[in-house]
C-alpha cells in the first residue's frame, strides 16, 4: 500500500515505519494517524514482521507534536474526539500491539511525538533529541496519552514538571529518567536499534513476546490482576508449537527455530 505521510519498508524481519514529512518536523495530522495506524495493522498480520522500528525522517524530529493547524479552531466537543480518536487508533493501538515496536526517536519528539514515543514498547534515542509536553504553552493539556504514560516511566514528580514547564529535555536527560533505554549518536540510532536490540529480540519466541507484551501491559490496566494475567499467559504457553521448540531446543543443545 502506498501512503502519503509515511515510509514502510522491510527486511530481514524488521520493519521501519517512517513518519515522512520534514518539511512540517513530522507532526502529526489526521491522515498521518489513519496511516500509521493502517500500516502497523498490516505489519501486525504479516507474518514476516517479528519487530517494528518507528522514526521520524529527517535529522532534526521524530515528531513535533500534534498538527497545531488542524486544530485551531476546535471546540470542546473536537477537542474530545481528537484525543478519543487518537488514543484508539494510534496510541493505544500501538502500546496494544502483539508485535515490538521500538521508537527510534532522531530529534524532536514534542506533545503527540513524545506521547506516540511512549506508547511505543520502549525507546532508543539519538543524542540531539530533545523531548518534552508543551502543551500547556498552548492552553490545552496532553490528550494522547501523555499525562498517564509519562507518569507511569518518570514518575509523578518529574512529569508534573515537565508538564507544567512546557519545557524540553535532552537525550541524556530522558535517560537519566529512564524515558529512554539508550542514547546513541544519530548515524548510529537505526543501526543499533536493529542489530543490538531487534535481532536480539528475534531469536526468541515471537507467541512468548505476544503474550510477554500483554502481561506486562496489564500492570497498567485498571481493574485488571497482572498477576493473573500473568499466570494465565504463561499457563497458555505451554500450549504452543514455540514451547515445543524452545524446551526441545534447549535439551537438544541447539538454537530454538522459532
Ligand atoms: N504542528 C504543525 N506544524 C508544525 C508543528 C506542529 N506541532 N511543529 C512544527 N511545525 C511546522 C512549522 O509550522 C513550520 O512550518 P512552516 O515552515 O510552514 O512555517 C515547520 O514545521 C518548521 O518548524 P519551525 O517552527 O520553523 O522550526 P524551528 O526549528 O524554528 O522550531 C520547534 C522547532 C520544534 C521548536 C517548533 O517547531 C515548535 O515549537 N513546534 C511545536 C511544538 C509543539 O508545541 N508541539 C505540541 C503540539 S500539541
Amino acid at each position: 500500500m502506498s501512503y502519503n505521510n509515511i515510509l514502510v519498508s522491510s527486511k530481514d524481519n524488521i520493519a521501519q515505519v517512517t513518519i515522512n514529512r520534514p518539511e512540517k518536523l513530522n507532526a502529526l495530522n489526521k491522515e498521518t494517524i489513519l496511516e500509521l495506524h493502517n500500516a502497523l495493522g498490516d505489519l501486525e498480520e504479516e507474518d514476516s514482521v517479528r519487530v517494528i522500528i518507528i522514526t521520524g525522517a529527517g535529522e532534526k524530529a521524530f515528531v513535533a507534536g500534534a498538527d497545531i493547524s488542524e486544530f485551531a479552531d476546535f471546540d470542546e466537543e473536537q477537542g474530545a474526539e481528537l484525543a478519543r480518536e487518537g488514543q484508539r487508533l494510534l496510541f493505544d493501538f500501538i502500546e496494544n500491539l502483539s508485535k515490538p515496536v521500538i521508537a527510534a526517536v532522531n530529534g524532536f519528539a514534542l506533545g503527540g511525538g513524545l506521547e506516540l514515543a511512549m506508547a511505543c514498547h520502549f525507546r532508543v534515542a539519538s543524542t540531539n533529541a530533545k523531548m518534552g509536553l508543551p502543551e500547556v504553552s498552548l492552553g490545552v493539556i496532553p490528550g494522547y496519552g501523555g499525562t498517564q504514560r509519562l507518569s507511569l516511566l518518570v514518575g509523578k514528580g518529574k512529569a508534573m514538571e515537565m508538564i507544567m514547564t512546557a519545557g524540553m529535555i535532552s537525550a541524556e536527560e530522558a535517560k537519566e529518567y529512564k524515558l529512554v533505554n539508550y542514547v546513541v549518536p544519530q548515524e548510529e540510532l537505526l543501526p543499533f536499534t536493529e542489530e543490538s536490540i531487534a535481532t536480539k529480540i528475534l531469536r526468541n519466541s515471537p507467541l512468548a513476546i505476544s503474550a510477554a507484551i500483554r502481561a506486562v501491559n496489564a500492570c497498567y490496566q485498571d481493574g485488571v490482576n497482572g498477576f493473573e494475567t500473568e499466570i494465565e499467559e504463561f499457563g497458555n504457553s505451554f500450549g504452543t508449537d514455540d514451547f515445543i521448540e524452545g524446551t526441545t531446543a534447549f535439551l537438544e543443545k541447539r538454537k530454538a527455530n522459532f
